[in-house]
């Protein structure tokens, strides 16, 4: 692959593959008794999502000299932990979503006791996943450690779940832009961040550069939340495969909401124009620049 230049949805969709046939490996229905609780975590896991983040990590992986096959395992915890947080994030006590990715949301299509048990089994099985032999044999340990140790911290607390804190202590209350901008840079842009990062720390890239991917994903990242907000009120739920409208119906503030649509099309392209700025550390950055653009008229 190397070497080749592709158009970038042929290579996002070669990304996918990997990561979708890895996924499948590493969630093997083994005919256990609690067999159910695979089940879900496979139909949340599989078959549906675009797998930016898999594939951000496995391009800078690229882009900075590294061995993409090494680092798929760890690109896959990554989507792992994006799919446990989805299913969390779809229950009725948060979001209240029956739709995810065009098919029913996991407590839909099973019953909640059954998709907590899977979202918790999803995020432990990443940090199996992200220690194993298979992965942590092909890179030196402390480079292990390292994205072991990065990926739980944007995962935890004071990342991801922070955000999702934050995301609902102001249900039907109105942030202000800081705030929501924390919350997002949180929820969303914590795994982006950490994506990118990854990708360069398996393929023991500089500092700066690791820096540079990092300032790429918080800006890409806050554009991406803007767009996935506008989706949900100008989109086509059947495109999206999620509800549209669902953030008015849940009272949340969102971009659209403080800005309007205007404007939030012009912080979009305004986030992105920086986010592709900052990857002037990387020789090789033509399917990052294409796929970054794209996003900012993404429909799913
Ligand atoms: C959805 O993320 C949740 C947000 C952070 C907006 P994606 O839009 O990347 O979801 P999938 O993985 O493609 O389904
Ligand atoms: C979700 O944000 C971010 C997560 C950490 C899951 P949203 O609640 O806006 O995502 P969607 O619209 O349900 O995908
Ligand atoms: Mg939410
Ligand atoms: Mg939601
Ligand atoms: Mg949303």
């Amino acid at each position: 692959m190397r070497g080749r230049w592709m158009k970038h949805k042929e290579r996002l969709a070669e990304y996918a593959g990997m990561v979708e046939a890895g996924l499948d490996r590493l969630l093997p229905l083994d005919g256990l008794r609690q067999d159910q609780v695979m089940e879900a975590m496979r139909y949340s896991a599989l078959g549906g999502g675009k797998r930016l983040r898999g594939a951000f990590m496995l391009e800078f992986c690229r882009i900075s000299g590294g061995d993409v096959q090494a680092a798929l395992p760890y690109a896959c915890a990554i989507e792992m932990i994006h799919a446990y947080s989805l299913i969390h994030d779809d229950l009725p006590c948060m979001d209240n979503d029956d739709m995810r990715r065009g098919k029913p949301s996991c407590h839909r299509a099973f019953d909640e006791a059954t998709a907590l048990l899977a979202g918790d089994g999803l995020l432990n099985r990443a940090f199996e996943t992200a220690v194993s032999e298979e992965a942590a044999g092909r890179l030196d340990a402390a480079r292990v450690l390292r994205l072991t140790r990065e990926l739980a911290g944007a995962a935890g607390f004071y990342g991801m779940i922070g955000g999702q804190c934050i995301d609902l202590a102001y249900d039907g209350r109105m942030p202000d832009l800081a705030t929501l901008n924390e919350l997002i840079a949180l929820k969303t842009g914590a795994l982006i961040r950490v994506a990118c990062r990854m990708g360069c720390i398996a393929a023991g890239a500089s500092e700066a550069q690791i820096a540079a991917a990092d300032t790429f994903a918080a800006r890409l990242g806050l554009a991406f939340q803007i767009r996935d907000d506008m989706l949900d009120v100008e989109g086509d739920a059947s495109v999206l495969g999620k509800a549209t409208h669902a953030d008015e119906r849940q009272g949340k503030t969102t971009y659209p909401a403080l800005l309007g649509m205007e404007a939030c099309r012009q912080e979009v392209d305004r986030l992105t124009g920086e986010a592709v700025e900052a990857l002037d550390q990387f020789a090789d950055r033509e399917f990052l620049t294409e796929l970054a653009w794209s996003l900012t008229s993404r429909l799913k």
